[in-house]
C-alpha cells in the first residue's frame, strides 16, 4: 500500500518519490531553468533572435577558422532547432541579403521537424540510417564548402555510452564530408573531451591540411563537449599518403590560444 506521494506504508519509500518545487516542477528542471533564466547566452540569444545558445558556438568557431564565406555551400547535420543554419544563412549569404556578394547555400538535416528558416534548405531525417548520406547528396547537388556537425544524441547520464554515440555521428559526418567536400573545404564536428577517436584523426589528419580541436568560450564549462576542426580538404587523398605541408609534421598544427587543445 502506498500513499498519494508513493511512500509504502511503513516508511519505506518507492521510486515514485519525486522533489517537486515551485509550480510542481522537479529539481533537475527548476535548476535547468534556473541555469537558463541566468545564462548570458540564452539572453543574448533571444535578444539577436537565435534558435538557441548553440548559435554561438558556431559563432566562435567561424571567428576563429572563416569557414563561412559569402557564397558558400554548407552542409549542417543535426540543425534543430536551428540555430546553427541561422548563423550559417547569414554568413555564406544564402537568402541573398546581401547585395553585391555572392549567394551561397545552406542544408540543415535532423532527427527532428525544424521550423522554417528563410535561405535554408531542410530535410527531416535520421543521418545513420540507410541511403541518407545519398539523400542528402541527392538535394545538395554539387560539392559543399563545409560539413557541420553538431549532431548528438540524448544523454544516457553513462559516460562511455554518450562517448560511443557521438563519435559514431561525428565518424558518419567525416565520411560524408570525405564524399561531398570541394578541394580546401572544411569539416566541424562535435566531439566530447577526450578528443577525437584515433581513428578518425589518423584519417582526418590524412585528408585535411590542419586538423584541431577547439571549445568555443560559449560552451558550457561544465560540458565536456568540443569541436574538431579540419580545414584544407584534399580530396582524393587516402590514409598512407603522407606529404604534409604548414603544419608540425604529424598532420596537425600547434595550438595557437585559448580554446585549442593539441589533438
Ligand atoms: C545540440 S543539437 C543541435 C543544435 C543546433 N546546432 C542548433 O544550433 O540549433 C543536436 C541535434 O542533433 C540531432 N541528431 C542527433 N542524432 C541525429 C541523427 N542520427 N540524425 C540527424 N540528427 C540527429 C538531434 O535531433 C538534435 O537536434
Amino acid at each position: 500500500m502506498s500513499d498519494d506521494k508513493g511512500n509504502k506504508k511503513g516508511g519505506e519509500r518507492t521510486l515514485k518519490t519525486r522533489v517537486k518545487t515551485a509550480k510542481g516542477r522537479r529539481l533537475s528542471s527548476t535548476l535547468w531553468l534556473q541555469r537558463q533564466l541566468n545564462d548570458p547566452y540564452v539572453q543574448r540569444a533571444r535578444k539577436e533572435g537565435y534558435r538557441g545558445r548553440a548559435a554561438y558556438k558556431l559563432i566562435e568557431i567561424d571567428d576563429r577558422f572563416q569557414i563561412l564565406r559569402p557564397g558558400g555551400r554548407i552542409v549542417d547535420l543535426g540543425c534543430a532547432p536551428g540555430g546553427w543554419c541561422q548563423v550559417a544563412v547569414a554568413r555564406v549569404n544564402a537568402d541573398g541579403s546581401r547585395a553585391g556578394k555572392p549567394k551561397g547555400f545552406v542544408l540543415g538535416i535532423d532527427l527532428q521537424e525544424v521550423e522554417p528558416i528563410a535561405g535554408a534548405e531542410l530535410m527531416q531525417l535520421d543521418f545513420l540510417s540507410d541511403g541518407a548520406d545519398d539523400a542528402v547528396r541527392g538535394r545538395l547537388d554539387g560539392p559543399a564548402d563545409a560539413v557541420l556537425s553538431d549532431m548528438a544524441a540524448a544523454a544516457s547520464g553513462h559516460k562511455r555510452t554518450d562517448h560511443l554515440k557521438i563519435m559514431a555521428l561525428a565518424e558518419a559526418a567525416a565520411e560524408f564530408a570525405f564524399e561531398v567536400l570541394a578541394p580546401g573545404g572544411a569539416f566541424v564536428a562535435k566531439v566530447l573531451q577526450g578528443g577525437t577517436e584515433n581513428q578518425l584523426l589518423a584519417v582526418l589528419k590524412q585528408r585535411f591540411d590542419k586538423v584541431q580541436h577547439f571549445k568555443p568560450p560559449s560552451s558550457r564549462k561544465d560540458s565536456s563537449e568540443m569541436f574538431v576542426v579540419a580545414t584544407g580538404f584534399r580530396p582524393g587523398r587516402g590514409v598512407g599518403d603522407d606529404e604534409r605541408s604548414g603544419d608540425n609534421g604529424d598532420g596537425h598544427s600547434p595550438p595557437d590560444g585559448e580554446g585549442w587543445s593539441p589533438v
